[in-house]
């Protein structure tokens, strides 16, 4: 048998550069993803394939040397489990997905995710608790792939569900999930055609600009700060946390528009979100900004940048009489990340 992983990317619905912040995020798990199928291999090594991209990487498990691109993550993944104590057995990793990458839809965290469960399952051992595995994920992103990234796409690829969002509190690290029903609303993303990497964008440049903020007004981080507190920081710092404490607040406004079953309400805090991060985090090119359009001349009630920005898709809103515009792709929640032992594949 072999084994198979399916992890999920996901959309933030609302909540954007806010988790390496501790603050809150709203995000569901997509039915789109990376799968990674396993097979035991002789000796202490990993043969791995990319097989939409028809590269392959070979390393020893006992210290693999850093590498770029896909091979970082699949290296990181042996080396931090390995690190972490997990049991691993030499393995041929074939790994295929469906989620465009470094389109803010998660295609990082889907791959780590996908990884982790297949390299865990393969070795025996028990599977650690989620949350420290979403931890164990990121590591992999930051220190094998160099991109300072929280945990918000790493938690909803493990938590997702069916028809629900996560409020996700990035202090305490609590997961709720929220019933997300959409009736004959639908919610599409449309991509701007631009692609990121988080590792050489200004990501990690914002979340510098975040802790230096958060040490200026000596606080544990922004999720403490207020709105006074922001307006006293020299720019662009300034903008930087205003962005930060108006986008918690929006989350928890999203939260109880979804529990009083108002959809509607959500189209301009979506609108409102896009407005700070293109306006105080300055994180939307011309490209995203065409795309938003679109989506409002299409009807959209609410539109925004997904992910970490700097291009990638956008997230739209749409009530009964609106039409997708051409490309859309329409999302809803679905399924956490999951094992499945498959027959083992002809040839
Ligand atoms: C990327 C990162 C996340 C998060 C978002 C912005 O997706 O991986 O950790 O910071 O950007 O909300």
């Amino acid at each position: 048998m072999d084994t198979v992983a399916f992890a999920p990317g996901r959309v933030n619905l609302i909540g954007e550069h806010t988790d390496y912040n501790q603050g809150f995020s709203l995000p569901f798990a997509i039915d789109r993803g990376v799968t990674v199928r396993a097979r035991p291999l002789a000796g202490a090594r990993i043969e791995a394939t990319a097989t939409d991209l028809g590269e392959r990487d070979s390393f020893a498990l006992d210290g693999p040397e850093p590498a770029e691109g896909w091979r970082a993550f699949v290296r990181g993944a042996a080396a931090e489990l390995a690190g972490a104590g997990v049991p691993l057995h030499g393995a041929l990793l074939e790994i295929g997905g469906d989620v465009p990458r470094g389109a803010g839809l998660s295609s990082s965290a889907a791959l780590e995710v996908a990884l982790v469960l297949a390299l865990i399952a393969l070795g025996g051992g028990p599977e650690p608790p989620r949350l420290e595995l979403a931890k164990l994920c990121s590591r992999i992103e930051n220190e094998w792939v160099g991109a300072q990234t929280g945990l918000l796409d790493q938690i909803t690829s493990l938590f997702g569900e069916p028809g629900r969002a996560l409020l996700i509190d990035f202090r305490s690290l609590d997961v709720r999930p929220v019933a997300l029903e959409l009736g004959d609303w639908r919610l599409v993303t449309l991509d701007s055609g631009e692609r990121h990497a988080h590792a050489g964008s200004g990501y990690n440049e914002r979340r510098e600009q975040c802790d230096a903020a958060a040490r200026e007004l000596g606080i544990a981080s922004l999720r403490e700060a207020t709105l006074e507190m922001a307006a006293t920081l020299p720019e662009p710092l300034a903008r930087r946390a205003r962005h930060v404490v108006s986008e918690n607040a929006r989350v928890l406004e999203a939260v109880a528009a979804l529990e009083r079953g108002a959809l509607a309400e959500l189209g301009p805090l979506l609108d409102a979100s896009h407005a700070s991060l293109r306006d105080d985090y300055e994180v939307s090119t011309p490209a995203v900004e065409a795309t938003v359009a679109r989506l409002h001349a299409a009807g959209a009630a609410g539109a925004r940048i997904v992910g970490g920005g700097f291009g990638g898709h956008v997230l739209g809103l749409l009530g009964p009489a609106a039409c997708a515009p051409p490309g859309a792709l329409e999302v809803r929640p679905g399924p956490g990340a999951a094992l499945r032992q498959m027959p083992r594949s002809a040839g």
